[in-house]
C-alpha cells in the first residue's frame, strides 16, 4: 500500500525558508543571562575547574567580561560572590561594601543598560554552608527571610535591577517585597526561584561558588526532584506573594514542569540551566563525543519550547556568537 497524500507531513520540510517559517520556537540572545562568579582582590581571572569558560573575576577583571557580555547582546547577568569571610549568620551578604555590592556598583557606572540581577541567598556566605540561619540545630526560616530582605535592600541600593531569591525559605518573596518596598524600591522586579529542586546537577556551581553545606544536605528546603506538582504550589505561593518572574531549576530534567508552569501561570517564566548540565555538555564536547554549538543550541531550543521565556545558562556567550552566524 502506498501511503497516504492528503497528510504529507515532510511538504513542509523541503527547504530552509518553508521550515523557517513554521518554526515555532524561536531562540534568541535576548532570552539569555549570563550567570558570572565575583571575587575580592584584583587581576584574577581564575578557571572554575569543572566549568569552562567560567572564572572568579576580580572587580577589574569583571569589567572586561561585562562588556564582551553587553557587545554580545546579551542583556543581564546574574551575580555570584565569593566573599572575604564566611560566619554563621552569612554578613557579607547584606554588607553594603560586600562583593556583590561593589560589582554591581561598577557594572552600572560602566555599563549601565546591561541589566543586573542578583542572587540573593546566604550559602556563599555562612560558614556552615546552609542558605539560611542555624538555631537549634534547625534552619530558622523566619529569621532567615529577615536576612534575605535585609540582603536585597543592600542590592537595591547599590542598583541591581532585579533580585533573585534562591534560598527556598517559605515567605522569602513576601519578606524581600515589603523590605523593598520600605525601602523605596516598589519600582524594582522580584525574580523568584520558584520551583528548585534538590539537585545534583548544582554540584559544579558549589565548586564555583564555595558554597557546599557542611553538614547534611538542603533537602529540607530545596524541592524533592519527583515533585511536579508540588513545583506548581512553589510556584503560585511565589506568585500570591509578589513574584515578578518565576523560575524552574534545574531546567533539563524539568522540562515538564516548565511546561505545566506554562501552561497554568501567566507571569513570565525563567529556566535556569544551571552548572552541571553545562558541565555535562563541556565535557562530552572536549573528548569531541558531541557536537558542542548543535548540541547547546538544541537543548535550549527545547527549554524554550518547553515554555521558558528567558534562560540562565552558562552557555550564553557561546550561544550569543553562533545564533550571530546561525
Ligand atoms: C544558591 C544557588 C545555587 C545555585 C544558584 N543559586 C546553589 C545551591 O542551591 O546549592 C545553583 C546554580 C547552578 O548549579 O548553576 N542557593
Amino acid at each position: 500500500m502506498s501511503p497516504s497524500t492528503t497528510t504529507r507531513l515532510r511538504r513542509l520540510r523541503e527547504t530552509n525558508s518553508l521550515r523557517s517559517m513554521v518554526r515555532e520556537t524561536s531562540l534568541a540572545v535576548s532570552h539569555l543571562i549570563y550567570p558570572i562568579f565575583v571575587t575580592h582582590g584584583r587581576d584574577k581571572r581564575e578557571p572554575v575547574d569543572p566549568m569552562p569558560g567560567s572564572y572568579h573575576l576580580s572587580l577589574d577583571k569583571l569589567l572586561d567580561e561585562v562588556d564582551e557580555v553587553a557587545e554580545l547582546g546579551i542583556p543581564g547577568v546574574i551575580l555570584f560572590g565569593l566573599p572575604a569571610r564566611k560566619d554563621a549568620v552569612g554578613s557579607e551578604a547584606y554588607d553594603s561594601g560586600g562583593i556583590i555590592q561593589e560589582a554591581i556598583r561598577v557594572i552600572k557606572k560602566t555599563i549601565p543598560n546591561l541589566m543586573v540581577i542578583t542572587d540573593v541567598c546566604l550559602c556563599q556566605y555562612t560558614n556552615h554552608g546552609h542558605c539560611g540561619v542555624i538555631s537549634n540545630g534547625r534552619i530558622d526560616n523566619d529569621a532567615t527571610v529577615e536576612l534575605y530582605a535585609k540582603t536585597a535592600v543592600s542590592h537595591a541600593e547599590a542598583g541591581a535591577d532585579m533580585v533573585a531569591p534562591s534560598g527556598m525559605m517559605d515567605g522569602q518573596v513576601a519578606a524581600i517585597r515589603d523590605g523593598l518596598d520600605d525601602g523605596g524600591f516598589g519600582h524594582l522586579p522580584i525574580m523568584a526561584y520558584a520551583a528548585k529542586h534538590a539537585s545534583a546537577f548544582y554540584g559544579p556551581f558549589r565548586v564555583a561558588a564555595d558554597s557546599a553545606p557542611q553538614s547534611g544536605d538542603r533537602r529540607s528546603y530545596q524541592m524533592d526532584p519527583a515533585n511536579g506538582r508540588m513545583a506548581l504550589r512553589e510556584i503560585q505561593a511565589d506568585i500570591d506573594e509578589g513574584a515578578d518572574i518565576v523560575m524552574v531549576k534545574p531546567a533539563l530534567a524539568y522540562l515538564d514542569v516548565i511546561a505545566r508552569a506554562r501552561d497554568r501561570f501567566d507571569h513570565p517564566i525563567a529556566a535556569y540551566n544551571v552548572s552541571g548540565e553545562y558541565s555535562l555538555v563541556k565535557a562530552a564536547a572536549a573528548n569531541e563525543w558531541i557536537n558542542e554549538e548543535q548540541v547547546t543550541l538544541e537543548l535550549l531550543t527545547g527549554i524554550r519550547r518547553a515554555g521558558a521565556d528567558m534562560i540562565i545558562t552558562y552557555h550564553a556567550k557561546d550561544a550569543a556568537r553562533w545564533l550571530q552566524h546561525a
